[in-house]
């Protein structure tokens, strides 16, 4: 099995150019489901998860075909034509691989009037249910059965959804993504109180516009779509990945350096970039990006997550990474999911002081990291190993390369090119 080995203390300077956002990709995708017609999308990440989610849509009678980038665009170029979906089931190999499988589930029973998919079941960052997903699409007219350890949701004799509102009493990205995409198909309006407004919610909803639906609110709380009676093929660009660019972000502030982030876009990371200044580090803002440099010693922080536009969850392990190695104590807490801290354990491996207190975490700035052997079971998380070990003195190896390469596209290859001694090796 592949490991990342990198050799910390280098000083990282240069520009990493920012890749599509995967959690844009993997909302934008199932988007073709909607339609007869050809959606293309252009600067999407090439990673595992963009992948497994083109081959769930396969399986349902989507075709997908990559092209070569055109003059201008980066990224990836992805046309998907949905003119006869062949089976309504996301099936449990595939839910299991990636819970994302699950938004599926809305546009599947706006354009065929039932979907039937797995319960995606536990999960490494927390229990994760999908009751919200199905209480909206309840309220939009649609009739839920669970059975199998699968739910299928048929609308109204097997036609159009009716639409309906729906205050979320948590705010959930898949729901509202799920209900987005159902309701712009439905025969009437649909209100969506508390609804989510990530950045890559107001993405969807800028696709679906551009296919013709009918949605007012985009980037608010309360979002109101007039169903249509049917959609058009369009050609999309994925927004940057703001999560990406945040990783690297630290990336500069853990190894002293200064990181042009070519990109991304400082209006999607508010609260990452009030917080990366926060902790001492130098923000610049050009035409092509976001500059962040070191200014001195890493400043200790007191940061606690929450919904957009409050700082993110997926941002908590590696701002955890970064502040291990502050001059203070720092207090993190995690609302979002109850189990995201399964870094910690692997961090005090390399020399960090944590305590995780239920929610919270208290992370004692100590003068130096060292290298390990670790590795973690979240994305996020093996990204904080990465930076933790682009600062330690010695050799780091992080294994369980699988959960890194689902959410950071070529990540040695953008680290070495900003003078990390990092690379891949694999095993045997
Ligand atoms: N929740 C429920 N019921 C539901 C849905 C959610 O209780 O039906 C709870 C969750 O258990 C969690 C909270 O609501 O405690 C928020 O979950 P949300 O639905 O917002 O998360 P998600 O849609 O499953 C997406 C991202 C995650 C990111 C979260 C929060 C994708 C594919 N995934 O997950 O990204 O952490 O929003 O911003 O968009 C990652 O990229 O590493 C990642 C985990």
């Amino acid at each position: 099995m592949d490991s990342i080995w990198i050799k910390g203390g280098k000083t990282l300077e240069g520009d990493i150019p920012i890749s599509g956002a995967k959690n844009a990709a993997l909302t934008l995708m199932p988007c073709a489901l909607l339609t007869e017609e050809k959606l293309t999308l252009t600067n999407l990440p090439r990673l595992a998860d963009v992948d497994t989610f083109a081959h769930l849509l396969n399986q349902l009678g989507v075709s997908t075909h990559v092209a070569g980038v055109k003059k201008g665009e980066v990224g990836r170029r992805m046309t998907l034509e949905a003119d006869e979906i062949v089976s309504t089931v996301a099936p449990y190999d595939m839910v299991r691989k990636m819970r994302a499988s699950v938004l599926v589930l809305g546009p599947m029973l706006a354009r065929m009037g039932e979907a039937t998919v797995s319960l995606p079941g536990g999960c490494a960052i927390g229990d994760r249910p999908i009751d919200l997903h199905l209480k909206v699409l309840e309220c939009m007219g649609a009739e839920i059965e669970l059975a199998a350890g699968y739910v299928k949701a048929s609308a109204p004799r097997g036609g159009r959804l009716p639409g309906g509102d729906f205050s979320f009493p948590v705010v959930s990205v898949g729901a509202t993504e799920n209900a987005v995409m159902a309701a712009v198909l439905a025969k009437g309006k649909t209100q969506l109180f508390n609804a989510a407004r990530e950045p890559e919610i107001v993405d969807l909803c800028n696709l679906l516009v551009a296919m013709g639906a009918k949605i007012k609110g985009i980037g608010s709380a309360h979002l109101i779509i007039e169903g249509v009676e049917g959609l058009n093929g369009t050609t999309y660009e994925v927004m940057p990945d703001r999560i990406e660019a945040g990783s690297y972000a630290c990336a500069a502030g853990i190894t002293g350096g200064s990181l042009n982030l070519i990109g991304a876009r400082p209006e999607d990371m508010q609260a990452t970039l009030n917080a990366l200044a926060q902790a001492g580090l130098m923000i610049e803002f050009h035409d092509k990006g976001i500059k962040v440099s070191a200014n001195g010693g890493l400043k200790p922080l007191a940061l606690s997550t929450s919904p957009f536009p409050g700082f993110a969850t997926d941002m908590q392990a590696q701002f955890m990474a970064m502040l291990a190695m502050a001059k203070g104590d720092s207090f993190l807490e995690e609302t979002i999911f109850e189990n995201r801290y399964m870094h910690v354990p692997e961090l005090r491996r390399m020399g960090a002081d944590v305590d995780i207190h239920g929610r919270s975490a208290i992370v004692r700035g100590v003068e130096q990291l060292t290298g390990a052997s670790v590795m973690a079971t979240d994305l996020r998380a093996s990204m904080s190993l990465v930076l933790a070990g682009l600062a330690a003195e010695g050799e780091t190896e992080v294994l369980r390369v699988y959960h890194l390469d689902r959410g950071y596209e070529r990540l040695e290859e953008k680290l070495s090119a900003v003078g990390a001694t990092i690379e891949r090796r694999t095993a045997g």
